[in-house]
């Protein structure tokens, strides 16, 4: 079977590189891919925002599964342009994954089926939500409704900051038509955690559980980004614990959709906060993660293409997962200036054979070829290293010697990611 992988980032690379592990799978398709996927896929030229040529190219090379990494084309409906070309597809209509492209939305659906999330008020005008803030307490979190790329998150600390997130949202349209619409939450407190369940529709299987690290600096600090490391699994959170999670966060959210007559199809993700009252919803994604997914499939054994072609088929009743027991540990190495900017054409040295290093695999997340035949930076972030060992230490080990092999100018990334599960085993 011919495969096509849509996105551009170390998410399709992880998903990419496992799709061409599988023995149903005779090729590997990307469109865009990068220089990275290149390797393991024939990439085409096509933005996964452009929605007929996706369905062309699927005509062409006569894809049996059609896999979409990012949230954009699922929101745009790409999912529901190629099912109704005739295709098998891993994602789910835009109707689904608004639950992702809308927080209000996400936020009414949790409401109706009683899922824990933290309290809220949603706001379309700048002067009640400044007003709103007079009756609130601080810290309190500020959130644009739309896809901001992770960065539509400000917690505000005081009545001021807030002002400004305000300001930004509604009258500087820092976030576009993302921001037109704003809620102010809560702020909670605990330890987060990703869990993300497959859905067929009806029946749902969970992934092992992640943690991410969102902020730019290490000790959490300086500003949210799509995510600068990962670990899995997460021992605060085991297997009894991710049933439960499923029971009354997943299952109730994936029934009140259906209950409005909108089936989901694909990975819901869910990003919790444990909090001393038990886990809460920060938000839903309707795909995988990034860079979860680089450290959640390295240590599945069961083959990917099977299980998403499982949720297509609304086939998943019945199957259980296969681990590996080791430990996974990704480290994200972003260029210059990230997240505020990014530096594109920094050539990218000590790259050949995933730094050489056993149990490492490096994703490419914004790569382009050039630099003597190797590569240069081409985004924010550029690589996502991932290691698998027997204990959280040993992963971690082999993530950072396979890091600091690899250098390019302007070159950042977190020095403690998983150090605080690699202490406490
Ligand atoms: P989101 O895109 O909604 O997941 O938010 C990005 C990040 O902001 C989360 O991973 C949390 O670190 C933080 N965050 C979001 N909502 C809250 C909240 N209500 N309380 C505390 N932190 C939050
Ligand atoms: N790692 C966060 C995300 O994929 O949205």
């Amino acid at each position: 079977m011919q495969v096509l992988v849509v996105g551009s980032g170390g998410r399709e690379h992880a998903i990419v590189r496992q799709a061409a592990a599988s023995s149903l799978v005779e090729a590997v398709h990307a469109a865009p891919g990068n220089a990275g996927i290149a390797r393991q896929a024939t990439c085409h030229d096509i933005s996964d925002s452009d929605k007929e040529g996706i369905v062309c190219l699927a005509r062409e090379i006569d894809a049996g599964l059609v896999v979409i990494g990012p949230e954009a084309p699922l929101c745009a409906g790409l999912a529901d342009a190629l099912t109704e070309a005739g295709f098998k597809v891993f994602g789910p209509s835009a109707a689904a994954a608004r639950l992702e492209g809308s927080k209000a939305f996400a936020k009414e659906i949790m409401t109706a089926a009683g899922v824990p999330t933290a309290s809220f008020a949603g706001f379309t005008e700048y002067s009640a939500a400044q007003a709103h803030l007079a009756s609130i307490s601080f810290p309190a979190v500020v959130k644009a409704d739309g896809l901001a790329a992770g960065k539509g998150v400000i917690i505000a600390g005081a009545m001021a900051e807030a002002e400004e997130a305000l300001k930004s949202c509604f009258l500087d349209r820092r976030f576009g038509d993302a921001g037109l619409e704003v809620l102010i939450e809560e702020c909670l407190v605990g330890h987060e955690c990703s869990v993300l369940a497959l859905c067929d529709g009806e029946t749902m299987v969970p992934l092992e559980p992640a943690q991410d690290y969102k902020r730019i600096f290490d000790g959490d600090r300086g500003p949210n980004t799509g995510g600068m490391g990962c670990y899995s699994p997460v021992p605060k959170v085991p297997n009894e614990f991710v049933a439960d999670i499923i029971d009354t966060i997943h299952r109730p959210v994936v029934e009140e959709l259906r209950g409005r007559g909108i089936e989901f199809k694909g990975v819901l993700y869910a990003g919790l906060m444990m909090t001393a009252d038990g886990p809460k919803v920060l938000e839903f994604n309707t795909r995988f993660g990034d860079p979860e997914t680089q450290a959640i499939l390295p240590r599945l054994e069961t083959d990917l293409v099977e299980l998403m072609l499982a949720c297509a088929d609304g086939d998943l009743a019945g199957r259980e997962l296969r681990w590996r027991e080791e430990r996974c540990v990704t480290v994200i190495m972003a260029s210059a200036g990230y997240p505020l900017s990014s530096s594109s054409g920094d050539v990218i040295s000590g790259l050949d054979d995933d730094g050489g290093l056993e149990g490492v695999q490096v994703y490419h997340a914004g790569t382009a070829p050039g630099g003597d035949g190797g590569f240069v930076t081409a985004g924010g972030r550029v690589l996502a290293v991932s290691a698998l060992g027997a204990t959280f230490k040993s992963a971690r080990d082999r993530a950072y010697e396979a890091v600091r092999a690899i250098s390019f100018d302007g070159m950042q990334f977190r020095t403690d990611i998983a150090a605080e599960p690699a202490r406490s085993e």
